[in-house]
């Protein structure tokens, strides 16, 4: 029988060697509610829902669902409990249409497509998606994916969902969307756990929020009765300040000039069009925009990771030293003598080795600079040291697997490392994607820090609030054209808002 309580863990506690991610957990997950599952980066709450959903076994403790204790063995045994979970990486087969993955592995499979398109239909009337049953996943879009993901889950007739960090590649419109759904389904009964580390929206979505802290289960509160401020301390079990230092640097100089830069992609599609602008040594040049507007093209193509078809990228190491990088190679703009680094988006794909430990990661970026084929490895474990200390990286050894890491430590490692080289440019998309919030300050004070230090920080971001606090300008790109560079400390998150959708606001300082 369904009972309000859907799920409850007792003492639920899962190893890995040393590693305790969950120590003796109890918690409650209710029927028509929505859950924020919170705490920091490397605190066990992804490992916890892995443990419902199949994932993983817990090594003590018990699950009861509506009251009776169970064994969850597989994601199948999940769906059989009625557990849905959509993960922080997405499980589909992109040769396959969305109604193609919606029934794989299942034993309706051979159904014919009419049906599965009435009952996807259904679905998707009842909550409010829209999906194109006949499209194939390489061409959707990221929050496409997401969609499917979720109807995926409810078709299988999931009543309990955990959708971990669903936001984090989500723009705030397609969020919205989200919520709106997520609303429904706790209207219609279900039981809703959602991870996301942005406050905001754990106060703006939830009913109630459970905190999780180094593996141990802090509490649960009413949304109500909390405040950002107060879940923050109970995350980090100390007080932090929520607000972001701008010091002004002293003279910013002009250090990259970027003129008429026009990308193109393999398919002919303009990516960047006509797009100029200078970055300044020792202010932090933020770049806003709807995702897809060209932000990644943009780094990309500074960085030698993307063909150029028209306009000049001009590096001005000083007076008499500058530097055209365009048609330079990553290695051929280092060689020229450009101290340039890079946070890329993809941090396992372009950014990092996952089956390295972070002395290997470390190695990666400076052997190519030493004479010798043979590696020093005292340099990069002295600064796999130093990032582990003092980024606090949650991982037991500093050769430990960065795929194995949270998500959140993984870009701690890049972060570290690409700063560590002290850049005179200072690329960053999405630096503080998926980390929690103590971390997310600590990126900003290091990235202020390279500003101080005279280097010229490129910071992609989404979260309007921390580009007008953090940022000294913000050069706006709406559909691969700049519209508007405008001084952060004058600007508005409506005015940036608006140039984001519109060229017609078009304002250069
Ligand atoms: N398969 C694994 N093998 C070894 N250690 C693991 C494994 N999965 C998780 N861990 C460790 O367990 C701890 C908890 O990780 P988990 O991924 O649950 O954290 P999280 O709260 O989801 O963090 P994030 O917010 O960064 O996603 C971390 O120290 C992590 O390194
Ligand atoms: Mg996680």
């Amino acid at each position: 029988m369904q009972t309000k309580c859907a799920i409850e863990m007792k003492g639920l506690t899962k190893r890995f060697g040393t590693v305790v991610a969950n120590d003796g957990i109890d918690l409650q997950i209710n029927r028509g509610e929505i859950l924020s599952l919170l705490g920091e980066n490397g605190s066990g709450k992804t490992t916890l829902m892995n443990m419902l959903s199949g994932i993983y076994q817990p090594d003590e403790g018990q699950i009861l669902v509506d009251g009776e204790p169970v064994s969850i063995r597989s994601p199948k045994d999940a769906y059989a409990y009625r557990i849905g979970m959509i993960h922080q990486h997405y499980k589909l087969v992109d040769v396959f249409t969305a109604a193609q993955n919606i029934v794989l592995g299942l034993n309706d499979e051979k159904l014919d497509l009419k049906q599965i398109n009435s009952k996807v239909q259904e679905i998707c009337k009842r909550y409010g998606f829209n999906i194109e049953p006949s499209k194939k996943v390489y061409d959707m879009s990221v929050s496409q994916k997401q969609t499917l993901e979720i109807i995926k889950v409810l078709y299988r007739g999931a009543d309990i969902l955990i959708l971990d960090e669903p936001t984090a590649v989500l723009t705030p419109q397609e969020t919205e969307k989200l919520f709106v759904i997520l609303k429904n389904m706790k209207a219609d009964g279900k039981a809703v756990v959602i991870i996301t580390h942005k406050l905001h929206e754990v106060m703006a979505i939830s009913d109630k929020v459970a905190v999780l802290r180094k593996g141990k289960y802090i509490g649960t509160v009413e949304t109500s009765k909390t405040n950002p401020q107060m879940l923050t301390e109970m995350m980090v079990g100390h007080a932090v300040a929520l607000n972001i230092e701008r010091p002004k640097y002293r003279k910013p100089f002009d250090k990259l000039r970027v003129e008429g830069l026009t990308c193109v992609d393999h398919e002919g599609i303009c990516k960047l069009q006509d797009v100029s602008f200078t970055a300044r040594g020792g202010e932090i040049l933020g770049v806003a925009g709807i995702a897809g507007s060209g932000q990644k093209e943009l780094l990309e193509s500074i960085a030698g990771l993307y063909p150029v078809k028209e306009g000049s990228i001009t590096c001005i190491e000083c007076e008499d030293h500058q530097v055209q990088l365009v048609g330079l190679a990553p290695r051929q703009i280092r060689d020229a003598g450009v101290g340039m680094a890079f946070v890329p988006e993809d941090r396992l794909g372009m950014g990092l080795v996952g089956s390295m430990g972070m002395t290997g990661n470390m190695m990666l970026r400076s052997w190519k600079q030493g004479r010798s084929m043979f590696l020093d490895k005292r340099g990069p474990e002295k600064l796999a040291r130093e990032i582990w200390e003092k980024l606090e990286v949650v991982t037991p050894s500093t050769e430990f697997p960065v795929r194995r890491m949270s998500g959140g430590n993984v870009q701690k490692v890049l972060v570290g490392r690409e700063i560590s080289r002290e850049p005179s440019v200072l690329l960053t998309a999405y630096a503080v994607r998926g980390l929690d919030i103590n971390t997310s300050y600590a990126i900003y004070n290091l990235l202020t820090y390279q500003k101080m230090r005279g280097s010229a920080v490129i910071y992609i971001g989404e979260d309007l609030d921390v580009l007008l606090e953090l940022c000294d300008r913000i050069l706006v790109l709406c559909a691969g054209k700049v519209s508007g560079i405008v001084d952060a400390r004058k600007t508005t998150k409506e005015e940036v808002g608006l140039m984001m959708t519109s060229l017609k606001e078009a304002k250069n300082d």
